[in-house]
């Protein structure tokens, strides 16, 4: 049997950073499964599919030929890393991410990253779907006004002006769609241990997850 750590949280909540920081210190695995619904949108964009037709969402999903190679996201041999990452791609993710098809048609896909000698995975419903038998479930929490600021810094490295209100009212529509869509709400699993990240570094907040791990 191979451990699974499951870190699941809000947007902008520091998950992403967390577990690949978790991952490497362990050694182990890392699923951004947030950059599957993101390469789905993009997939949906870049060949013209309407996004209200969920099955051919669904199925171009299942088609996609992805590879993670080193923090490289290659999609049928084009390097992809920065497209998805646009707040577009990301936006129309969160739009198609409440379809039932979609999320069934990514399941095991997400399932198949869990290989020796482990598996940390981010994401929304690591612990409550994916892997509802991951040996460790964290959830990641932090204020919306935190996380707006992560977001804002984030963009600034990437050499964009955030218009700051705008950042913040996307964070809290995302936060909804995520909270109150019908299939996989974004909740704590029964047996996930919170973590309010908003006053914790990331260091903190990394040691926080392995002293949790090693207990
Ligand atoms: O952190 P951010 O909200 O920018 O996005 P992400 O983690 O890259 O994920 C993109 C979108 O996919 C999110 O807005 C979620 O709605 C959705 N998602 C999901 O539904 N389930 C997951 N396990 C991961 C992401």
């Amino acid at each position: 049997r191979v451990p699974v750590i499951a870190i699941d949280g809000p947007t902008a909540s520091g998950k992403g950073t967390v577990a690949a920081r978790v991952a490497a210190e362990l050694g182990w695995h890392v699923l951004d499964s947030g950059a599957l619904y993101r390469l789905a949108a993009w997939t949906v964009l870049d060949n013209n599919i309407n996004a209200n037709d969920i099955a051919a969402v669904a199925l171009a999903a299942r088609r996609m030929q992805i590879r993670f190679d080193d923090g490289q996201i290659m999609l049928a041999g084009q390097d992809v890393t920065e497209l998805i990452r646009q707040e577009h791609v990301g936006n129309l993710a969160s739009r198609l991410a409440p379809a039932a098809p979609l999320r069934e048609a990514l399941l095991e896909r997400q399932r198949a990253f869990r290989q020796p000698p482990g598996l940390v995975a981010d994401g929304r419903d690591m612990g409550t779907v994916v892997f509802p038998d991951a040996d460790l479930k964290i959830f990641l929490l932090a204020d919306v006004q935190s996380r707006a600021q992560r977001r804002c810094q984030q963009l600034r490295e990437r050499g964009l002006v955030p218009d700051e209100q705008a950042v913040l009212a996307d964070l809290k529509e995302r936060d909804f769609r995520d909270t109150d869509r019908a299939v996989a709400p974004l909740k704590p699993a029964d047996d996930a241990h919170q973590l309010d990240s908003s006053r914790l570094t990331v260091e903190d907040t990394v040691a926080a997850v392995m002293s949790l791990w090693h207990k």
